[in-house]
This record gives structure tokens, sequence and C-alpha cells, in this order.
């Protein structure tokens, strides 16, 4: 039986609660089945610098690396001034270069749309997240939108072969190859060839975003896979999730080559942390896709199970009001993580 170790960054804001509260939803599912993790606790972001060390301390990145696999809590970044992201450099040392986040209806969620299921697929690597931004004269400032062919056509190759896997029947591109006609043009290009050259039997097509986000608002059901470059991958993101009741209930995986990190779509949400008030779902639910690929890629069959258990006691909760504030209902943190292991 598996006792894969996995590190864990709870991160900042209202990281360490949704942390606290996953860890035990999932050691509690997978004792279900004889299996067990063994999580490898290390730190990041502003935690790590009350702790003395650096932002991300080499130790850390030693042992992601050594495990390939981490679940990460939401590390905060300051806005117009400081540090730079924490999100960004794990992913960029990684090369985690594709972001997977399902964005689906949730039973005893109500919103304005039933059915959504959609799955955007975000290239993490490049685009606008380069970080470079220069002050070219006073009072100008630019910053660098980069696109490589070869990162282009690995996230499409990448998302092609996923949808194809999963069965799933249409991609979409949504870009501004109008404007921006070298980089969002290339982007475009490499998934219009990998489509032709390789999965002709998947149906393709591509919109220009802002046309895009009021398809989407109005109508999600016209849309499958989502392929995005990495800025407009960010920000889709989070207005999907407001088409399923928000960021309490989109879960998010980085993919590499053979290291992959699981993180929830939101960020540590400073607005609430502290008041066991936060939704720990989203972040849960990256722990069942963790645990479905360790499963997958360890050779871990019995974890498949333990996600499968999480994933219904989930549902049973939302389906009988057992939810946080976000979404309608009254529990707390903690709360709503006892309801879920009450539920296995
Ligand atoms: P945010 O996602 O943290 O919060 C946006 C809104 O959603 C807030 O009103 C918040 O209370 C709410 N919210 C988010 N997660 C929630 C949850 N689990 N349960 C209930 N409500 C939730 O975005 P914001 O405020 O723009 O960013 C805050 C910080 O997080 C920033 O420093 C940003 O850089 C960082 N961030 C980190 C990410 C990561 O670690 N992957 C991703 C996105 C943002």
């Amino acid at each position: 039986m598996s006792s894969i170790e996995v590190p864990v960054i709870a991160g900042d804001g209202i990281g360490p609660e949704i942390t606290a509260a996953v860890l035990k939803v999932v050691d509690a599912a997978v004792e279900r089945n004889g299996a067990s993790l063994k999580w490898v606790p290390v730190t990041a972001g502003l935690s790590a610098l009350d702790e003395g060390s650096e932002l991300i301390p080499q130790s850390t990145l030693d042992e992601i690396a050594r495990c390939r696999v981490a679940l990460k809590g939401p590390c905060t970044t300051p806005v117009g001034e400081g540090f730079t992201s924490i999100n960004v450099k794990l992913r960029k040392t990684f090369n985690l270069y594709a972001a997977v986040r399902p964005v689906r209806s949730m039973p005893g969620v109500e919103t304005r749309y039933k059915d959504v299921d959609l799955i955007i697929i975000r290239e993490n690597t490049e685009g606008l997240y380069s970080g470079v931004e220069n002050e070219v004269t006073p009072g100008v400032v630019m910053s660098m939108k980069v696109a490589s062919k070869e990162a282009c056509q690995r996230i499409a190759t990448w998302a092609f072969r996923f949808a194809n896997r999963r069965e799933r029947k249409k991609i979409t591109v949504l870009h501004k190859a109008n404007i921006m006609k070298l980089t969002d043009g290339l982007f475009l290009k490499c998934a219009s060839d990998v489509h032709a050259n390789d999965y002709p039997n998947l149906a393709f097509e591509s919109t220009i975003i802002d046309a895009g986000c009021m398809k989407l608002v109005q109508d999600p059901s016209q849309f499958d896979v989502l392929l995005l470059e990495n800025l407009y991958g960010d920000v889709i993101s989070d207005l999907c999730a407001g088409l399923v009741g928000g960021l309490g209930v989109v879960p998010g995986a980085n993919i590499g080559q053979d290291l992959s990190i699981f993180e929830a779509v939101h960020g540590s949400a400073p607005d609430i942390a502290g008041q066991n008030i936060a939704n720990p779902l989203a972040l849960l639910m990256s722990s069942v896709m963790m645990l479905n690929f360790l499963a997958e890629t360890r050779q871990a069959p019995e974890l498949r199970a333990g996600a499968e258990l999480i994933r219904k006691a989930y549902d049973a909760c939302l389906i009988s009001g057992e939810k946080t504030r976000d979404l309608g209902g009254e529990l707390g943190t903690s709360e709503f993580a006892d309801a879920v292991i009450a539920r296995l």
C-alpha cells in the first residue's frame, strides 16, 4: 500500500485554515482504503518570510523536486510593488507548463446556469507573465509579452491529447490575434496546426476573447475545452468560476513533464482570512485531482478510491445544504471539513 510523500505549502491568508481542513479530509478518506499519504510541510511566501527564511527557501524547492508533487495553498503577491509572485516562480522553476482547471456546476449550488462543464487549459509559463517590465523613459513603462513556438506547440499538443483522452468534443482558443498578431497569432497558429495535423477528429474553433467573454456569460454550454495563453487563462478562470458558484468551487493542477503542483484557482483572500469562514472545497477538489494523478502515475490505484469517496461525500454535503457561507450555507471552514468526513 502506498505512503507517498507530498510536500504541502499551507500558503498565506486563508491558506493555513483551508489546508488544515483539507489534509484532515484526505487523511480520513485514504485511511478507509488502508492507504496513507505522508505530508511534508514546507514553507513559501509571507509565512516563510515571517520565519526568517527566503520567500521560497531552497529546502522547499528541493522537497518538491524530490517528491515530484505538491499540494499548495494560495500565496499572497503584493499589488503594484514588492516581491514577484511565488506562484509564478514555482510554475517557472518546475516548468509546470499546463494549468488545468475544471469548471463544473455543483449539485446543491444554485447559479444562473445549469450543467456547466468546462475545462480551462492555460499556458502557464509565458505571455505577459514573463515578468520583463522596464521603464523606457520617465513616465513610460512597458511589459513584454513573450510567446515561443516551442511553448505554444507544447501546450496545444498537451491540450488536444488531454481532450482526446477525456473524450471531450471541442477545443476553443480565445485570443486577441487581431491586435497581437505575432504573439497571439503564434499561439493560435500552433493550436490550429496541432488540430489539423494530429487531432482532426476533435472540433476546433477560435474566438476573439472579448466576444468570447460575452458568449461565455450568455451561454457557457456552447464551450467545452478552452485553451488560452497565460493572462487570458488567469482572467477567464475567475470569470468561469462565477458561472458555477464562485472561487470556492474551482480546483486546479499545474502540470509539468514529471512534476505537478495542485492548487485552487483562488487567492489568499485576505478579506476573510483567520475567521474560519473560507470555503476549503476548491482546495479539496484540487486534492482529489492530485489523488487521481498519483493513482495513475505512481501505481497507487487505492488512492483513486479515496478520491471517489471524497467527491461523493462533498457532493452529498452540498445537496443537503451543508455548505460554507460563500455558497449560501452556514458552516465554517473546519465544520465543513467535519461534515465531509462524516459522509465519507
Ligand atoms: P482572491 O481569490 O484571494 O479573492 C477574491 C474574492 O473571492 C475575495 O472576496 C475572497 O474573499 C473570495 N474568495 C476567494 N477564495 C475563497 C474561498 N476559498 N472561500 C470563500 N471566498 C473566497 O483574489 P484577490 O483578492 O484578488 O487576491 C488576494 C491575494 O491572492 C493576492 O495577493 C493575489 O496575488 C493572491 N493570489 C494567489 C493565487 C495563488 O496562490 N495561486 C491566485 C490568485 C491570487
